[in-house]
């Protein structure tokens, strides 16, 4: 067999984890509150995430980035579904934060002009709507300002996409992250001015932890476990 032909499909990673018709209820009612939230969760890399939720039953999940909560949402009514576990939701909600080291214009524009406060605001209301408060504490700091919390089962960064702030993110949380546990990391090929930011963070991961799923939907994201 040449090279070409043992190569396996960029695509392989996709079946380690298969996307199941399980948890079709949960997902539905994930789906209908997601509606609601603003942000880039997609309903594929949500029944994932619930998926994950439902199987391993973490009790500690930390995101760092939540913006909306149309990523956290989904797995904080899973963690109700289960009947225990907590999501820590780590975000700023500042424009200064999030346009530190952004290269590209028109991302600038985008995090400059944004309502941080208002999302926050907007979250707040629906987390209340959907009684979802006792799954969910928001901790309103930078990554590298919140305080540690060890013990972590399951581990989302999607926060400031800069070389420097996703390095320093993996590299603060992931080695929180209990043995056995997953890491999901979004925009893996996340490209700036040509510059792809997150391949630092995702090099590092991937020295540090095993890759076990890799996801195309509107981004590339990964999953890690660790060992
Ligand atoms: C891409 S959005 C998160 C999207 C959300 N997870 C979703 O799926 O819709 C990135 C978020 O990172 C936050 N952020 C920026 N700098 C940060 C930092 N240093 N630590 C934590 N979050 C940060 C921004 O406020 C923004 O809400």
């Amino acid at each position: 067999m040449d090279a070409q032909t043992s190569a396996p499909p960029v695509s392989h990673y996709e079946y380690a984890i298969p996307h199941q018709p399980q948890n079709v209820q949960l997902k539905r009612q994930s789906f209908a509150y997601m509606s609601q939230l603003e942000g880039w969760c997609s309903e594929d890399k949500a029944a994932v995430l619930i998926d994950l939720v439902v199987k391993y039953k973490p009790q500690v999940i930390v995101e760092i980035g939540v913006w909306g909560g149309k990523s956290l949402v989904p797995m904080a009514n899973a963690l109700r579904a289960n009947g225990s576990g907590k999501i820590y939701g780590i975000d700023p909600w500042d424009n200064q934060e999030s346009i530190k080291e952004i290269m590209s214009e028109e991302n600038l524009e985008f995090w400059n002009r944004a309502d941080h406060s208002s999302i926050l605001d907007r979250l707040n209301k629906w987390i209340r709507r959907y009684g979802l408060k006792e799954q969910i504490d928001l901790l309103r700091c930078t990554s590298e300002q919140a305080p540690l919390i060890y013990s972590i089962d399951m581990l989302h960064i999607d926060g400031n996409h800069s070389e420097k702030t996703s390095f320093f993110d993996v590299t603060k949380w992931a080695p929180l992250v209990k043995s056995g546990g997953f890491i999901i990391f979004d925009d893996i090929n996340w490209c700036e001015n040509g510059t792809l930011t997150t391949s630092r963070a995702v090099q590092w991961l991937d020295e540090q932890c095993i890759r076990v799923g890799e996801f195309t939907d509107s981004c590339v994201w990964g999953v890690w476990v660790k060992p």
